[in-house]
């Protein structure tokens, strides 16, 4: 019986948005004293029951807005659903938007502790890994460079070498494939491979069919928020590109 490490059940997420341009916090102040603050809400996803099993591969596609990258930072427990409930059982080690977790007056040798150690990691085991983590970066003596003078690239390289020096049980990659250059993403693949046979369950949302198909066996579409489809990547792929009929972005805000 294949064992769930990822359970969602009804889950919706509402952001609140200020309706309001509040410059500083005394404006904020002001307005809260007045009662004058007046929200917008956002349903960024509606209603997302799934549950992915320890070893599994999955691809999640849809539209800008879909709610792709709202869905990964619940199971990364970064956000809260407002409604529902997610369960994940193990490590969780998400690459989101790129620099999270990244202090950017750090150097990159300072980041590699701070972030590990955010993740759960003992000092020892780090010191350990130290030498492979810069190694498989690439990134050579701008380790020793703050991380604000890097390019995207390198974040990532930074950001992937660090979370899979370990083998967490759940690796989450939102758009991560589309920074790296071609013989850093062959380095990612081979490491990826050895995650999967490890038993590493993987999340992977992609614009990329092929990155898609290539590393995921089982794929899954939001749209609007809401998950209208689930099953092999090459059925869900077809059908997410054959579809014309909802709009590009989330539905406008209700007020
Ligand atoms: N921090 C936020 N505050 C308010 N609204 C947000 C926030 N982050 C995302 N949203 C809104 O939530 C909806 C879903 O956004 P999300 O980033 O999850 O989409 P996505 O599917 O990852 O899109 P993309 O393919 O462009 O990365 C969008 O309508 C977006 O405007
Ligand atoms: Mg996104």
């Amino acid at each position: 019986m294949p064992e769930p490490v990822i359970e969602l059940e009804g889950v919706s997420l509402c952001y609140r948005l200020a309706k309001q341009r509040i410059p500083s916090f005394k404006e904020y102040a002001l307005h809260w004293v007045r009662g004058a603050l007046t929200y917008e809400q956002l349903w960024a996803l509606r209603d997302v029951t799934l549950r992915v099993d320890r070893g599994e591969t999955l691809g999640i596609v849809g539209r800008n807005g879909a709610g792709k990258s709202t869905l990964l930072k619940v199971i990364s427990r970064v956000l809260v659903p407002t409604r529902g409930r997610c369960l994940v059982r193990g490590r969780v080690a998400p690459i989101l938007e790129l620099g999270t977790g990244f202090d950017y007056e750090l150097t990159g040798r300072e980041n590699v502790f701070l972030n590990a150690l955010l993740l759960g990691h003992s000092r020892r085991s780090i010191e350990e890994r130290y030498d492979a983590i810069v190694d498989f970066s690439g990134l050579g003596d701008f380790i020793r460079s703050p991380v604000r003078n890097y390019s995207s690239g390198m974040l990532a390289r930074l950001a992937f070498s660090i979370l899979t020096a370990w083998t967490p049980d759940v690796l989450v990659l939102d758009e991560f494939l589309a920074v790296g250059d071609v013989h850093f993403l062959r380095k990612c693949e081979e490491r990826l491979d050895a995650l999967k046979a490890a038993g590493t369950t993987m999340l992977l949302v992609s614009h990329m069919a092929e990155a898609i198909r290539t590393h995921c066996r089982r794929c899954v579409w939001l749209d609007g928020g809401r998950l209208v489809a689930d099953g092999t990547p090459d059925d869900v792929l077809e059908r997410y590109a054959g579809a014309n009929g909802p709009p590009a972005v989330t539905p406008a805000p209700v007020f």
